[in-house]
């Protein structure tokens, strides 16, 4: 999988479902975290953010403020905006 290409906000939000796959953002990163989906600890909350970005989330959810959810994040980095 290329984890190097530039992508829009536009196709971002054309991943929003398990079927068409779970893409979201951080700053101008891009991640597929369609596998991740049912591993989240926190259930499928994850879904909220599906096509957009996970910055309001973690906002809210400040258990992700930890460097190993960060690393776990970088395993689905698919490009950049
Ligand atoms: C917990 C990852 C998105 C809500 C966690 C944990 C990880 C994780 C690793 C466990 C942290 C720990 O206990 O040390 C992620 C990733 C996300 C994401 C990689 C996006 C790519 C979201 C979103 C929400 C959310 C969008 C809410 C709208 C929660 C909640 C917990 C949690 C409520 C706590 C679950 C519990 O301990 O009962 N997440 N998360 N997460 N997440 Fe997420």
């Amino acid at each position: 999988k290329p984890t190097n290409s530039i992508y829009t906000r536009q196709d971002v939000a054309k991943h929003k479902t398990l079927a068409d796959g779970v893409w979201v953002t951080y700053k101008t990163s891009v991640y597929d975290i369609t596998k991740f989906v049912d591993l989240h600890p926190g259930g499928d909350k994850i879904m909220l953010a599906a096509g957009g970005a996970i910055e309001p989330f973690w906002a809210m959810y400040a258990v992700h403020n930890q460097e190993h959810v960060y690393s776990i994040l970088e395993e689905y980095r698919i490009g950049e905006l």
